[in-house]
């Protein structure tokens, strides 16, 4: 669980997208977090106290003269014990109130009492359009952050009202998503991580191809996690059905030489290349265009095959990564003999960093074994959910290209 041991104070201002504050607090809930709620007046018209104090299992919190704390003094014991604060839904007003550090009822003044340097304020705002773009709100939205607010983001789209545009509260899910990153380490901030993620698709004819299983979750785990450490994260994919990770710029491509010419095309950003993708290792030398149809001979249609260019070594090849520019990781997914297989790919790719699996025991899997081979030997990550083993790897390799660099 990703929140394990955090203690968030959820705060509500008013606004119709605390219904989805019920269901946020759950998923913290659910990621090991415990969670406090704070209400404004105007939040309690749109969900009751009682709802969220079923779903914390505590007690919820609305006024600043509120006798149950021995001192009186709930704006100073709530934010103390915090490890963050996150305001969701937070109302124009609110925002408006936390930017002139106003302080007339509990949620904004246990806001301005929090210690500033250790209790972090994320906030989720939450509004109609026209009120999300007015300069007001746009120019308070950029003061907040340079005051040091966490802004998470709005979504696009349908809004309560009956518009549509920028302003709805984003997704409990999405919100999940971004405060289990919120904590992660920023290790790798500054930098730009391109990742080859998923299979090829080599097409025989217009309805049929060669691919492999291949599922691009270990590849699609590792780009949410090294957007999760700070990094600029580029993933290429090859045909998965998988989500994208938030804030993660997706290339969809089908086939090895598409792959091939949008990480070429993105690596030139790029100051960390990891190729998780099983780009297939030939493709049919050439692709029907219309579907090869059974003539009712008998006789089978005779493939021929082409090798495909192998985008790893070439990126690794790369001036920038003769410079150290562009720190390149392998993967290997092997059958048998893993270590001697990984070994040996490393050094025929030419690559500081390879990292081995047994892929039929992994292929499709949520979890996964790793093995760390570089110059100086190997390094066994043992079995974990992916995403696990992807922050894991995210660390590592983030040690690495800061001792490249120093
Ligand atoms: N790779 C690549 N382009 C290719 C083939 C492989 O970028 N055309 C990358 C993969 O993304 C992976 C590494 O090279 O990071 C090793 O891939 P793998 O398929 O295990 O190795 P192959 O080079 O195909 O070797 P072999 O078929 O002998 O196992």
């Amino acid at each position: 669980m990703d929140l394990n041991g955090k203690h968030i104070v959820l705060g509500l201002s008013g606004g119709i997208a605390c219904y989805k504050a019920a269901e946020l607090c759950r998923a913290l809930i659910k990621e090991g977090a415990t969670v406090q709620v704070v209400m404004t007046e105007a939040a309690a018209q749109f969900i009751t106290p009682v709802t969220l104090q079923a779903l914390s299992n505590r007690t919820v919190y609305g006024s600043q003269w509120d006798a149950r704390e021995p001192n009186n003094m709930a704006h100073i014991n709530l934010s103390r014990e915090a490890d963050a604060i996150l305001i969701a839904p937070a109302s124009a007003d609110f925002m408006a109130k936390l930017l002139h550090g106003r302080a007339d009822d509990l949620l904004s003044l246990m806001c301005l009492a929090r210690p500033i340097d250790t209790v972090p304020l994320l906030i989720a705002p939450a509004m109609n359009r026209e009120m999300w773009a007015h300069p007001a709100t746009q120019r308070n939205m950029a003061q907040l952050k340079a005051d040091g607010t966490h802004l998470l983001g709005v979504g696009n789209g349908e809004q309560a009202c009956g518009e549509t545009g920028d302003g709805r509260m984003l997704e409990p899910q999405e919100l999940l998503q971004d405060v289990i990153a919120f904590f992660q380490p920023k290790v790798l901030a500054g930098h730009h991580v391109l990742v080859s993620a998923g299979p090829t698709f080599e097409a025989i004819d217009p309805v049929r191809g060669i691919t492999n299983l291949s599922s691009g979750k270990m590849g699609f785990a590792i780009a949410r996690a090294a957007q999760e450490a700070g990094a600029a994260v580029t993933l290429v994919a090859g045909p998965v059905a998988l989500a994208t990770p938030r804030g993660v710029k997706r290339i969809n491509v089908v086939s090895a030489l598409d792959m091939m010419d949008a990480c070429v095309s993105q690596a030139d950003q790029a100051t960390v290349f990891i190729a998780t993708a099983a780009v297939a290792d030939w493709r049919p030398d050439t692709a029907a265009h219309e579907k090869i149809k059974k003539d009712g001979s008998g006789l089978v249609p005779q493939l021929g095959f082409v090798e495909n260019p192998d985008i790893l070594a070439t990126l690794a090849q790369s001036p920038r990564a003769a410079t150290g520019d562009l720190f390149c990781v392998g993967f290997a997914a092997e059958s048998h003999d893993l270590l001697a297989h990984a070994t040996a790919k490393r050094a025929r790719k030419n690559v500081p960093l390879l990292v081995g699996n047994i892929g039929p025991s992994t292929f499709g899997q949520d979890d996964n074994a790793l093995l760390l081979v570089d110059a100086n030997g190997a390094r066994e990550i043992p079995r974990n959910s992916k995403l696990a083993l992807a922050r894991l790897l995210v660390a590592d390799i983030a040690k690495r290209v800061a001792r490249q660099s120093a």
